[in-house]
């Protein structure tokens, strides 16, 4: 069997991603709170609760964890709630506790990288109307700056806000997230002023702190016609392709905002970001369907031969990663794969899914494409949103009863690859061996 071994560029940042809502557990202040105590929003009734208990502490158990299996960086998201409980209150010990944390990362050699706005929003906030407020953008680039003066000597990479587009897809063009508009003219209002509350947090950012590094993340859908053939959903594809992937890194470039059929010219965002951030976790393919009118004309799919997560949510494609990246690419901008991972509490999958992706992120840093680090989604189980405790996409797992952690394989596929820099045959082999031949085919 052949053998080799796939180098990572030196200084790659190695780590986990993990969003506050979803880890700290013990928050009654945001609107997503709220959202979990509607009956019928969250898939069995489920509850964030206590989550990892990072608020209660066990950040310090998990960052643990992931410093003593060579990840070297972590990214991680300030809960706006938790540092503006309420209009006129800043919170000077929550501010105190997020200081604590960066020191604890830095102690554990992992490189902070802080995301803003990761999907949730403060009651007082979300009640006036949140993202769709004229005023939204002002709001949060207070609450930005406030952070980023409490935070600064310990962070100089920074996410604004977590996938804008799903932010919007999910809560206002759909109905999964708060608010559950489905309301096509609210979901552009709330791109727009997203769009424009970036601007204003890059600038706020720049002003605090000269040598930071600000972007997005994006979750990057790759969509393929399911006929290649056929034009129409050759065209369908693109529509979605440019709507959903394109639309905000490409207002924050241009200072264009283009979303299906509508424009805004928002000139305040152009140039305002220093990276890609890239969140990939899979395909579809897009048919042209005359009679789906409610759908857009169009139905979306998996490919059919592609292995599927347990919960049928993720197709394992790891081409899209690569396909991500090109795109990322023709930005001229660094890239970081902000998220990457799969569901999958019996970590039969994900062990394959993780090498068969990294193999791609290798080959992209090898046509030179600017890649500076990668972030597995995520370090422990955590709360999915409407999917509830449903969905298991840790590295560790997690009992929720007990708040044990359980050691996935997969923790120490990700150490060998993290601590050498590289993917190895003997790694793959040992780990993924599925994985094997894809990787390492014979001459
Ligand atoms: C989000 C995460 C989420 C993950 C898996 C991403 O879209 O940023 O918060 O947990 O997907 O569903």
């Amino acid at each position: 069997m052949p053998q080799a071994t796939f180098n990572f560029p030196a200084g790659f940042l190695w780590g986990a991603a993990t969003a506050a809502h979803q880890v700290e557990g013990g928050n009654t202040n945001n609107n997503w709170a709220a959202w979990e105590a509607e009956p019928g929003r969250i898939l069995n009734g489920d509850r964030s609760g206590l989550a990892c208990d990072w608020w209660g502490g066990r950040w310090k158990e998990d960052l643990d964890r992931a410093a003593e299996t060579g990840q070297n960086a972590h990214r991680m998201s300030i809960e706006w709630s938790r540092v503006q409980p309420t209009p006129d209150h800043w919170d000077e010990d929550a501010l105190d506790h997020y200081r604590e944390i960066m020191r604890g990362m830095l102690a554990r050699g992992l490189t902070p990288m802080v995301t803003l706005h990761h999907f949730t929003d403060p009651l007082w906030f979300y009640n006036q109307g949140g993202w769709e407020l004229e005023n939204a953008p002002e709001l949060f680039e207070k609450y930005v700056s406030r952070v980023v003066e409490a935070l600064k000597e310990y962070v100089s990479l920074w996410v604004t806000i977590n996938e804008p587009n799903v932010y919007v897809v999910s809560g206002y063009t759909g109905t999964d997230f708060p608010p559950g508009k489905g309301d096509m003219n609210a979901a552009f209002t709330v791109l727009r002023n997203l769009v424009r509350g970036h601007a204003a947090a890059y600038q706020a950012i720049k002003r605090i702190q000269k040598n930071s590094v600000v972007g997005i993340a994006v979750n990057y859908r790759s969509f393929k016609p399911a006929c290649a053939a056929s034009p129409f959903d050759s065209l369908l594809a693109r529509f979605l392709h440019n709507s959903y992937n394109d639309s905000f890194t490409r207002a924050l470039k241009t200072g264009e905002l283009h979303f299906a059929a509508k424009h805004v010219a928002v000139p305040e965002a152009a140039g305002t970001q220093d990276f890609i951030g890239v969140n990939y976790y899979t395909r579809d393919l897009v048919r042209f369907a005359p009679l789906a009118s409610r759908d857009l004309f169009m139905k979306r799919f998996f490919p059919k031969d592609a292995l599927l997560s347990p919960t049928g949510f993720i197709a394992h494609v790891p081409d899209g990663m690569f396909e991500a990246l090109r795109w990322a690419n023709g930005y001229g901008l660094p890239i970081y794969i902000t998220e990457n991972g799969v569901e999958d509490a019996a970590d039969e999958l994900r062990p394959r899914y993780l090498v068969e992706h990294l193999h791609q992120v290798w080959r992209a840093a090898n046509f030179n494409f600017p890649i500076k680090g990668y972030f597995h989604w995520s370090l422990v189980d955590n709360f999915e949103w409407e999917r509830g405790w449903s969905q298991r996409f840790g590295l560790w797992g997690l009992d929720i009863q007990t708040q044990a952690r359980i050691r996935r394989r997969s923790v120490d596929l990700y150490a060998e690859i993290c601590r050498q820099n590289a993917i190895s045959s003997d790694t793959v082999q040992r780990f993924a061996p599925e994985a094997y031949p894809r990787l390492f085919p014979e001459a």
